[in-house]
């Protein structure tokens, strides 16, 4: 039986671009995913990039049945942990359902693995366990806080698995800060596919200029940045993807560690250039008006990627072109 990397999450967005990287690595994935924010034919189209049909289970991190047979049936070396609710604004309405699958959910899955013997954990952290950034860049030591139920949901389990290090310090652990994650498989394949009004920049823009939606707002232009809109460190999710196989490797050599990491690229780009890149990766105009600021938005918010490196030996590559151009080829395919 050959060794396989769980997924959970993996038809989501970043879990299905970090399958094709761990196929292209040479990894087994079993993806195990309940499709409440995605849709079963991402395992097609993943098999169709990478020539390779990834093992999918339909079902939830909170079903301990399941995962005790799943652990059983399969080999698996390493968990690679993405399932979870991720819209801040939701998570304020509905604050349970954000705690019980992302900090219930993440405990079942820890358990599982425990009564397994499987001690192999990477986590989809994010930089909004920062808050509002006392000081940019932002390195790991940075203090934390949230502001809102799904960003504590990810302090909580940042905590917890510092407290499942320190009682098993056998335990090989990688708590992943993304920063804002943009962007498609070159291929067209894959990419973020939002239920209903994306919350989110870059999928919006791609609805603007696919004609899907009239008008961007843009969330204030009165901020302390050099145009006045928001900054943001966005990162290919290609690269964030290779960044997991960074970080599963490491994991998988390593005799017992804990190592909390930013994947971001180290450059803060505005609203407005992100509209302007846009613009020229589609030929379309992005029409937009000032709308006041979108509460509890921060500033700036930029990633200090020198641990990345050191530690990881990994490095975001590509830019706001390639993020642009991926994203609207996955936008214009879809809406055809
Ligand atoms: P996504 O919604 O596209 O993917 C999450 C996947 O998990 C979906 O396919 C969903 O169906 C599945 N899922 C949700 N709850 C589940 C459960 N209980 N059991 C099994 N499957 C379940 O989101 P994404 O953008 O790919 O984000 C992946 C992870 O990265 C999340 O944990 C998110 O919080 C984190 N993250 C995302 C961003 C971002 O901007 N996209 C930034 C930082 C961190
Ligand atoms: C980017 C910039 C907005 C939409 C969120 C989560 C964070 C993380 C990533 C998961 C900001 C502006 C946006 C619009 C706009 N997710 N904007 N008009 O807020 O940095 O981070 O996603 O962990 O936790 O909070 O990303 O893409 O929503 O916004 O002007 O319609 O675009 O004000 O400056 P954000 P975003």
């Amino acid at each position: 039986m050959a060794s396989k990397i769980l997924v959970t999450g993996g038809a989501g967005f970043i879990g299905s671009h970090t399958v094709v990287a761990l196929q292209q690595a040479g990894y087994d994935a079993l993806i195990l995913d309940n499709l409440c924010n995605s849709s079963v034919d991402v395992v097609d189209r993943i098999a169709r990039i990478t020539g390779a049909r990834a093992d999918f289970i339909e079902g939830d991190i909170r079903d301990a049945a399941l995962l005790k047979r799943l652990f059983a049936q399969h080999d698996i070396s390493a968990v690679l942990h993405f399932a979870g609710l991720k819209a801040v604004g939701e998570s304020t309405r509905l604050p349970l359902a954000y705690y019980d699958n992302n900090v219930h959910g993440s405990t079942c899955l820890l358990q599982a693995m425990r009564e397994a013997e499987v001690r192999s954990f990477v986590f989809s952290s994010s930089a909004t366990v920062y808050g509002d950034p006392q000081k940019l860049p932002l390195v790991e030591s940075h203090p934390r806080s949230a502001t809102n139920p799904y960003g504590h949901s990810k302090l909580v389990v940042e905590d917890i698995l510092e407290s499942v290090h320190r009682s098993e310090p056998g335990w090989r652990i990688a708590r992943l800060r993304y920063f804002n994650p943009v962007g498609a498989h070159p291929s067209g394949l894959i990419g973020e596919a939002p239920q209903g009004v994306p919350n989110n920049l870059m999928p919006y823009v791609a609805q603007v200029a696919s004609g899907q939606r009239p008008c961007l707002q843009v969330f204030g232009s009165d901020y302390d940045t050099p145009d006045g809109t928001g900054v943001r460190d966005y990162i290919h999710v290609m690269d964030l993807a290779q960044g997991h196989v960074a970080a599963l490797r490491h994991c998988l050599q390593s005799e017992g560690e804990m190592l909390t990491v930013n994947l971001g690229t180290g450059t803060g780009y505005s609203v407005l250039q992100m509209i302007k890149a846009f613009e020229e990766a589609s030929g379309r105009t992005i029409a937009y008006e000032v709308a006041a600021r979108r509460p509890g938005d921060i500033a700036a918010c930029w990633a200090d990627t020198t641990l990345a490196w050191k530690a990881l030996g990994w490095r975001a590559e590509k830019g706001i072109a390639d993020m642009c151009r991926d994203a609207w080829r996955w936008e214009s395919g879809r809406s055809q």
